[in-house]
């Protein structure tokens, strides 16, 4: 552990958080806070048991809290029957919101779209009537390949109805991803669209589903509903493919909705790990919706009045919580983009907050690092040009963010008049974790501050045994959460050992590294496993090593990760040939032969930005290659390690230098 943490406690600076919301705040100041946790810890059971009661409604009432009979597969409220998209939409309708604004679409070109909650939840209904007249049923398992769209948003939800288990699948992976998908989850459904539009340019989706079907096993799919974008040309196979407006057609604008048990799974989510297969992280849906819910009104100190904006995609976790679920079921107005920051300039968020009058803000330190640059490039798209007046609090995720785009993101987009949530989080706790409190936490730049209510975040050592403040450690969750991941889709031996490795005592093991300051204040060091973060996207070493291997030209690979001013991470990939070692022209032509590999293979994000050929790689005389090594030399530095153990000393030079 020791090696990775560099020390990040440097920041000294504290920022308050405004009066103003201090004043109008769900938890309001750090007493609150500290006696909404103590009100938990006196009384777990209870705690949980009127939240779940007062938050979500039931189909069937729970009488059992948290069942952990068989842990690490914990069960909550589990005799209890609900329905999330009743959760989401109906309860609202039923209250009278039915003519408020659900969600504001802007497209790529900027055509701007209402869609009220009266209007969503019969476009969910008609969607939900369609799916179920071609024969599905709760339990059956669809994926969902689409781009950001009100489309993706009713079919999930649609889904959610019926209790039809989703998988969404990141429109930006390739085929072969989306086809082992399809496989491991056994879908017999796939929702797509013909192609998406982002930055001015349009994507094939159709194209790659049907590439994913020729791939094989993936005959369980009766069914193909393809929502029309573009209209671009597709292939079209009669018996299985059906567009999405055909199957709404002629559909009751209501749908009654399904009853599931709480701990039904409400979707699977695939992401990396520290081997080549990505993991089926599943959610049940009483609890997750209960945290996704609490978090938004916590987190966000979500008020009616509030025209929120989460800039993420609803392929990752982030667009499932605090897009799809968490803002429905808290009834908010809520952006939802097509596009992308910097198109058709980078001024394109500054410009929508202030169309939109937007008050809650949510985005990747990527991309406000991005836009610094563009600004300091372009000074036109500065953010000082726009009226922002309309922001209440922002908010980062995905990965640390760095003092200096911190304090950007304070200063030029907040005014300073706006509290930053720094949110750490994982796909597989389903909501935030530890994150300031926007009306209650002063802030340091660089810290995602204190654990939310609830939430026994810890720094342990391998025994699991609580480190000295100060020091480095893993982080971990001592007590089960409402939000926890349930399972690996399929494999729960490898939950088991992910998660909750015996030398930890039962805690959840998050796989980050972190520290504690003097103020019981959390830093995350980045991951401890061979998992990296580029632009806030999980990419696991083994799955690019595995594409590259899989290339006819490629003996051996090894990547690792270097630190990126904008990406935060960056792909170098260490690469031995079958044959001779290229140089010149020849290894930039084969260097990008396997970058539109890795693309193909898994996704333009795996793409390393960085690849160098050698006649062999760093290994120890047993043949483990030694990472930590490759790890020096991608950075460009000089190894001042003990390589004693090294079999190939020379091989360091060689690989020193990019082609
Ligand atoms: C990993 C989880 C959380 C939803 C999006 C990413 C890193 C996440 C932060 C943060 C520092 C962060 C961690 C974590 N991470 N948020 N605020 N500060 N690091 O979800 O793909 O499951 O990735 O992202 O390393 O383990 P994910």
């Amino acid at each position: 552990m020791s090696n990775a943490i560099q020390s990040v406690m440097h920041e000294t600076r504290v920022f308050q958080p405004p009066k103003a919301l201090v004043d109008t705040a769900t938890i309001s100041g750090l007493d609150a806070y500290r006696t909404l946790c103590k009100a938990i810890d006196d009384d777990f059971d209870g705690f949980w048991s009127k939240q779940a009661t007062e938050q979500l409604e039931w189909l069937k009432p729970f009488t059992r809290v948290l069942d952990e009979s068989d842990a690490p597969f914990y069960k909550w409220f589990d005799d209890g029957q609900l329905n999330v998209s009743a959760n989401c939409l109906d309860k609202h309708v039923a209250a009278g919101k039915g003519e408020k604004t659900a969600l504001i679409f802007e497209s790529d070109d900027a055509k701007v779209t209402h869609v009220s909650y009266a209007e969503l939840l019969t476009r969910v209904c008609r969607f939900a009537n369609g799916i179920k007249a071609l024969g599905y049923k709760k339990g059956d398992r669809a994926i969902i390949y689409m781009p950001m769209s009100v489309e993706a948003v009713v079919a999930m939800q649609a889904c959610a109805r019926l209790g039809i288990t989703h998988s969404v699948v990141f429109g930006g992976f390739s085929a072969k991803s989306l086809q082992e998908r399809i496989v491991d989850v056994g879908a017999t459904l796939v929702i797509t669209a013909d192609e998406q539009v982002r930055g001015g340019k349009t994507i094939p989706l159709k194209p790659a589903v049907e590439d994913a079907f020729k791939m094989g096993g993936c005959d369980a799919v009766k069914k193909t509903i393809v929502y029309r974008r573009t209209g671009g040309k597709v292939n079209w196979d009669e018996a299985r493919d059906v567009w999405m407006h055909d199957v709404e057609a002629n559909q009751a604008d209501t749908c009654e909705p399904v009853a599931v048990d709480a701990e039904h799974p409400l979707f699977i989510l695939y992401t990396s790990g520290s081997t080549g297969k990505p993991k089926g992280v599943q959610h049940a849906s009483a609890g997750y919706l209960l945290w996704a819910l609490l978090t938004v009104k916590w987190t966000f100190d979500a008020k009616d009045s509030d025209v929120y904006w989460c800039t993420a995609d609803v392929g990752w976790i982030t667009g499932h919580t605090y897009i799809t679920y968490g803002p429905l079921a808290a009834g908010l107005t809520q952006v939802v983009f097509e596009g992308v920051p910097t198109y058709p300039n980078a001024s394109r968020f500054w410009e929508m907050i202030d169309r939109h009058k937007v008050t809650t803000f949510y985005t990747a330190p990527t991309a406000i690092r991005s836009l610094v640059k563009a600004a300091d490039t372009n000074p036109d798209t500065h953010p000082k040009h726009f009226d922002l007046s309309s922001l209440r609090i922002l908010g980062t995720v995905g990965e640390p963010i760095n003092p200096e785009a911190w304090m950007w993101y304070y200063k030029e987009v907040g005014r300073e008049r706006c509290p930053i949530v720094d949110t750490w989080w994982q796909t597989e706790t389903g909501g935030h974790m530890i994150t300031p409190l926007p009306g209650a936490t002063p802030m340091k730049p660089g810290s995602c501050t204190l654990p939310l209510p609830g939430i026994a975040a810890a720094i342990v050592d391998e025994a699991g045994g609580d480190v000295e403040q100060g020091n480095g450690g893993f982080l971990v969750v001592k007590r089960p959460w409402p939000g926890m991941i349930r399972n690996i889709w399929g494999d729960p031996e490898r939950f088991k050992s992910s998660y909750f490795p015996p030398e930890l005592k039962g805690y959840y093991l998050a796989g980050d590294g972190a520290q504690r300051d003097s103020d019981g204040y959390f830093w995350i060091m980045g991951r401890i496993d061979d998992v990296l973060n580029v632009s806030g996207h999980r990419l696991g070493t083994m799955e690019v090593e595995s594409a590259l291997v899989s290339h006819e030209l490629v003996a051996e690979a090894a990547v690792v990760g270097r630190p990126d001013d904008t990406t935060g991470e960056a792909v170098v990939a260490f690469v031995v040939l079958k044959g001779a070692r290229p140089e010149g022209d020849e290894a930039l032509a084969i260097a990008k032969t396997l970058r539109d590999w890795v693309g193909r293979e898994i996704g333009p994000i795996a793409k390393p930005k960085d690849i160098r050929f050698g006649d062999n790689l760093p290994k120890t005389r047993s043949g483990k290659i030694m990472r930590r090594l490759l790890r020096v030399v991608a950075k460009g530095e000089e190894v001042t390690q003990d390589i004693s153990t090294l079999e190939n000393p020379a091989i360091l030079e060689q690989l020193a230098k990019p082609i």
